[in-house]
Parts: C-alpha cells; sequence; structure tokens
C-alpha cells in the first residue's frame, strides 16, 4: 500500500491564490495528456505519487481530457479509490467544463444547463463527493456572463465545488466576472491561462494586470510549450514524444520553427546551471502573481526534473534581455 513522502512538504512552496486562503505548491500537475487510453495505468499512478512525495498537492483535471473525453477523470477516479484516498484532505482536485463534451446544445461553452449537468458527470467518474476548484473553461461569446457566473456560484453553494475559477479569459472579461461572482458572494480565487517564455499572450490581454489588481491567483498552462522548452527536442522528434504519440495540438512544423531559438535557449539554461525545462518554469514562477506552474508529464523523472526549477527562480536583467532577444 502506497504510504506517502514523511518528507513531502519540506522544501515546495506554497503561494497563496490571490487574497484568498486557499495555497497551491509552486508545482502541479495536470492530467491533459498520458492520463487516457493511450496512457499506461502503472504510470499514471507513479507520476501522481511521485508528485505527491514532492509536495504536489494539486491534480489539475478537465471534463474532456483523454482520449476519449472523460477518461483522465476516470483513471484518476481509479487512482484516488487505489492510491491517494487516505490523502483526499491534502490534496486540491480541479476540473473544469467549457469545451465540448457531449452532443447536442447542452454539451459545450458556458450555459448553466452545461456546467451543472457536467460537474455532475465528473464527480461520478472521479468517485468525488466535491473538486476543490472547478473552472469555467473558456469564454463564451453567446451565453449572458451573468448566467454562467450564476451557475458557478449555485455550483459552490451546493457545496460540490469549494472555490471557482475561470480559464482563458482576457484581462477584461475577467474583471466583469470578478464583479458579478463578487456580488453573488461567489469565492472566485483563480484563473488558469497559458504563459511561456515563447507564448506572452495574458500580458498582452491584460490578465496577469487584472488578476493583480483583483487579487486572484493565476495558475499557468503549458509553461513548457507541451514540451518544446525541454530538451526533448532538441535532436528532432522522438517517437515518444508528444508531437509523435498525440500530434493534435503540438506539430512536428511548431519544433522545426523554433529549433534555433530552443538551442540558443538551451545554451543560456545551462549557464545558469538549470536544465531547459528548470529555466522555462523558474522564468514563469519569477512572476510574483503566479499562484503555480501547472506541468504536464509522460513519465516521473520529467516531474523530478521539474520541480528542480525551485533552486534557481531569480533572473537577473541581462538574462531576462537575452531570453526577450532570442524570441524576438
Ligand atoms: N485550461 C486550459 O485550457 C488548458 C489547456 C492546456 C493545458 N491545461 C492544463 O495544463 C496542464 C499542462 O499542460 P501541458 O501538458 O501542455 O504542459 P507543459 O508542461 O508545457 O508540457 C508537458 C509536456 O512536456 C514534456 N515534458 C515535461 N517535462 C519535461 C522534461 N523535464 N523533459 C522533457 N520533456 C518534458 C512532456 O511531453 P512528452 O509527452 O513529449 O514527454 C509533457 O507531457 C494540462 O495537463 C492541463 O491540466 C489547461
Amino acid at each position: 500500500m502506497y504510504q506517502a513522502s514523511k518528507t513531502r512538504y519540506e522544501s515546495m512552496p506554497y503561494r497563496k491564490c490571490g487574497e484568498s486562503g486557499l495555497k497551491l505548491p509552486a508545482v502541479s500537475l495536470g492530467l491533459w495528456h498520458n492520463f487516457g487510453d493511450n496512457g499506461d495505468f502503472d504510470n499514471m499512478v507513479a507520476m501522481c505519487t511521485t508528485a505527491f512525495d514532492l509536495g504536489i498537492t494539486h491534480f489539475d483535471l478537465a471534463n474532456n481530457y483523454g482520449p476519449v473525453p472523460g477518461r483522465a477523470e476516470e483513471n484518476f477516479g481509479k487512482i484516488m479509490a487505489s492510491t491517494l484516498k487516505p490523502y483526499r484532505d491534502e490534496l486540491v482536485i480541479s476540473t473544469k467544463a467549457g469545451y465540448t463534451m457531449w452532443e447536442g446544445p447542452y454539451g459545450d461553452f458556458g450555459s448553466r444547463k452545461y456546467l451543472i449537468a457536467s460537474l455532475d458527470q465528473s464527480l461520478k467518474r472521479m468517485g468525488l463527493e466535491y473538486v476543490d476548484i472547478f473552472y469555467h473553461h473558456r469564454m463564451d461569446p453567446d451565453t449572458p456572463l451573468e448566467e454562467t457566473m450564476g451557475a458557478l456560484a449555485q455550483i459552490v453553494k451546493s457545496g460540490k465545488a469549494l472555490y471557482a475559477g475561470l480559464s482563458n479569459y482576457d484581462g477584461e472579461t475577467m474583471k466583469r466576472a470578478s464583479a458579478i461572482l463578487k456580488d453573488l458572494h461567489c469565492p472566485f480565487i483563480i484563473n488558469q491561462n497559458r504563459y511561456s517564455i515563447f507564448d506572452r499572450g495574458i500580458t498582452e490581454n491584460g490578465l496577469l494586470d487584472a488578476a493583480y489588481t483583483e487579487k486572484k491567483g493565476v495558475i499557468i498552462f503549458s509553461p513548457l510549450a507541451q514540451g518544446l522548452l525541454t530538451e526533448r527536442y532538441l535532436k528532432g522528434i522522438p517517437d515518444d514524444s508528444r508531437v509523435k504519440t498525440d500530434g493534435r495540438f503540438l506539430k512536428a512544423e511548431a519544433v522545426e520553427k523554433k529549433q534555433a531559438q530552443v538551442l540558443a535557449l538551451n545554451e543560456l539554461a545551462q549557464e545558469r546551471g538549470q536544465t531547459l525545462a528548470q529555466m522555462a518554469l523558474s522564468w514563469v514562477y519569477r512572476q510574483p502573481t503566479v499562484t503555480s506552474v501547472l506541468i504536464g508529464a509522460s513519465r516521473p523523472q520529467q516531474i523530478i526534473e521539474n520541480v528542480g526549477m525551485l533552486k534557481n527562480c531569480s533572473f537577473s536583467q541581462a538574462e531576462l534581455a537575452k531570453i526577450d532577444e532570442i524570441v524576438k
């Protein structure tokens, strides 16, 4: 039977989600890839226990993670039942709804109908009574913001989620949503958005500044640009990499296009005494508004390496300028 490491809280730092009382680990683990039908179950368990032993208390899911959609939640439910259940109160488990999940007009976007039904399905798949954070996964141009936020508030009131979050919102929309949720006394505490050395979108769409002024947390997804900002693709495209095993989101063309930049960034990381993955993560975490970096992994060793980023999270002005110059 799994016994969590006794040293699991000795070195991981935890930051509060904005001004809320909820703290998240510097590194969190996401189950978007490698937890579906194409994954090996023993490896999934090993990744979760390796993470928890290192102080990673936060596991992030969504209704549609697979393949097939829903399978990552089912597999996580099995991991909970077999391994992590005794530690439920030490874990922050999140899920989301907002992308296509089932056929017809009620399985997508942001209606009250969709969000409430989807969370019920997610809880069933994971065998949980509640999730810690429930996110609306993406902005919905067709549903009034009041309705979507009303659904989040209702979900939290029902006890099926402890906190609400928003994902992929821009700064202006997040501020409007935040005002509605405040009126509804709903504990909206965190944003989940993409940010990396290669993708500065949230500094351009106002989200990072808005999170600071609204005193909300920010958890960053794809901080490694899905593996591009690691040593994975330094010498071509390995057969067991995400590009080869699931080329839907990260494609070979992107790897080829970024090759020269990746090599230059890798040199800089070596000068800093870090791996490229560690430098990419510490570059994100250096921002005080960032609560946690949300990584994906295909094996436990990657998680161990990535947590090693905590040994050096400060950058000189010259290093920051060099990174900007490389990716210009
Ligand atoms: N809210 C949203 O819309 C949204 C969207 C996307 C993701 N997310 C969340 O964010 C999480 C992370 O996203 P992501 O998987 O794109 O993050 P990522 O950390 O940028 O990429 C993870 C991938 O990089 C590779 N990798 C990680 N560490 C490595 C290392 N040390 N050395 C070499 N390769 C390494 C692995 O790919 P290989 O398979 O090639 O080994 C791994 O699967 C997801 O699981 C999900 O929870 C949310």
